[in-house]
């Protein structure tokens, strides 16, 4: 019998809590939440997974997240069926690990052992699409219908489009930073239909205002500091492990912004070891914007999760003193990342580290991406820029088997696209347009 519960993630605290809550945060100790599972039945995982990759004719089986629906099975808590879960018609999380020469080339790194995932390949551009399949899941479990976000712009298109496609069954309001948005999510979120209120501040703001209005309005929060969330995320691991015919990368390399895509991940590596299903865990690496750095900061003064034993007043002092984030790369624009603690122990889980990339730098590796003949944005780049820098540091060695995650679609962020290629200012790799006269002896040269 699968049984599912939320556990407070300071082993020290320890409290358990029904999976038919929409707490985020542990009643005793404020701490953040897991859900954690006992009785997977581990043995078939991979036949399943396969076999319903195979079939087209049910919706669930196609989905990518819900395929590996018997690794996150805290919906069968409420009823033993499928049928609840939610799902964008099983367009959520049909990405898998490719080969891109010129991005392995750009990391001095052998082509044959790094592998490049596009989550801005899911149905609303970014990865988010893979937790939200959960956290609507788990919102539906619990018969709410209204719920709500702060967003640099990913999340509140995602929440949208899933509020959207549960028809009038589910409201959805998104909390955007002031001019803190790039035009394309803007655009997205716009159009999906959800309220969207354009708070006077940042995405750091526009967080502590949403937890506050969910928790005063019972308006179910679909942020990453919602556990369920994070496990529709892990299954972006769950297809690397079988896009590499079920073998463990030494490294997956992760944008940070709100840490909570490193977490999922470090947790489902930690959840196929302790079941049996791998023999190693990979290292996580997780890299800032160096202008939304905090994390990155506060690992270099030594910051570690030590089982849990960890001055939390001290950090959230530093939290509540962070300067304010400024980044190109709007996406990871956060200096309060609410899932610090569980970012931490994803280090101690995987031996992980943290790196940072200046915007020029995530500009720059977006253009090579782009060379390849696919696209990310400027800070799903910062993936590149990291892998970049951590085999020039010697950290990664050229044997290692690498996977970067590219978290969010190209045209999320036109604007940038067009300032580096078009703009005043030129960039190693800009494509500038040639400007011709309307003549076919003008054209004819220009191409010559
Ligand atoms: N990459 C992209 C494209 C994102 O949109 C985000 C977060 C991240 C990376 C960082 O992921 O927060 O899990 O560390 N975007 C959120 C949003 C904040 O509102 O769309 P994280």
């Amino acid at each position: 019998m699968v049984h599912a519960q939320l556990h407070c993630i300071f082993p020290q605290c320890d409290s358990r809590y029904s999976v038919n809550s929409d707490a985020n945060a542990c009643t005793e100790c404020a701490g953040l939440l897991d859900v954690k599972y006992t009785g997977i039945d581990a043995s078939s995982v991979k036949e399943l997974a396969q076999l319903r990759r195979m079939n087209n004719t049910k919706v669930h089986d196609r989905s990518g997240v819900w395929r590996f629906r018997h690794l996150l099975p805290f919906y069968l808590e409420h009823a033993k069926k499928d049928d609840n879960l939610v799902t964008l018609d099983g367009m959520e999380g049909n990405t898998w690990p490719i080969h891109l020469t010129h991005a392995a080339e750009y990391a001095h790194l052998p082509s044959e052992n790094v592998w490049f995932q596009f989550e801005g390949n899911n149905p609303t551009g970014s990865f988010k699409d893979n937790g939200m399949a959960a956290a609507f899941t788990h919102a539906k479990m619990l018969g709410r219908t209204y719920v709500a976000c702060a967003s640099t712009g990913n999340t509140s298109a995602s929440v949208a489009a899933f509020a959207a496609n549960e028809l009038s069954q589910m409201r959805a309001a998104v909390f955007i930073g002031d001019g803190k948005i790039a035009r394309g999510k803007l655009a997205k979120t716009l159009a999906y239909n959800p309220k969207v209120l354009q708070i006077a501040g940042d995405f750091d703001d526009a967080m502590s205002r949403v937890q506050e209005v969910a928790k005063s309005e019972g308006i179910y929060l679909t942020n990453s500091v919602n556990p369920f969330r994070l496990e529709g995320q892990k299954t972006i691991m769950h297809r690397v492990w079988e896009g590499l015919d079920w073998e463990v990368p030494d490294w997956v390399v992760v944008p940070g912004g709100n840490l909570g895509n490193c977490s999922a991940f470090g947790k489902a590596w930690h959840e196929l070891y302790e079941l049996g299903l791998t023999t190693k865990m990979p290292r996580i690496a997780v890299i800032n914007a160096q202008g939304a750095n905090m994390f990155y900061q506060l690992v270099q003064q030594g910051a570690v999760w030590n089982g849990g034993k960890v001055n939390r007043e001290d950090y959230n002092r530093a939290f509540a003193n962070a300067p304010k984030a400024h980044t190109r790369a709007s996406a990871i624009e956060i200096n309060k990342p609410v899932n610090f603690y569980k970012a931490l122990r994803m280090l101690e889980w995987t031996n992980g580290v943290v790196s940072e990339a200046t915007d020029d730098e995530m500009l720059e590796a977006q253009a090579v991406v782009n060379r390849n003949g696919y696209g990310c944005e400027p800070a799903s780049a910062a993936t590149l820029v990291g892998m970049k820098k951590l085999r020039a540091e010697g950290i990664i060695r050229p044997s290692d088997k690498v996977v970067g995650i590219f978290t969010g679609h190209l045209l999320n962020d036109a604007e940038a696209l067009i300032e580096y290629h078009a703009g005043e200012r030129k960039y190693q790799f800009s494509n500038q347009p040639v400007k011709v006269p309307n003549s076919l002896d003008a054209i004819v040269a220009a191409l010559r």
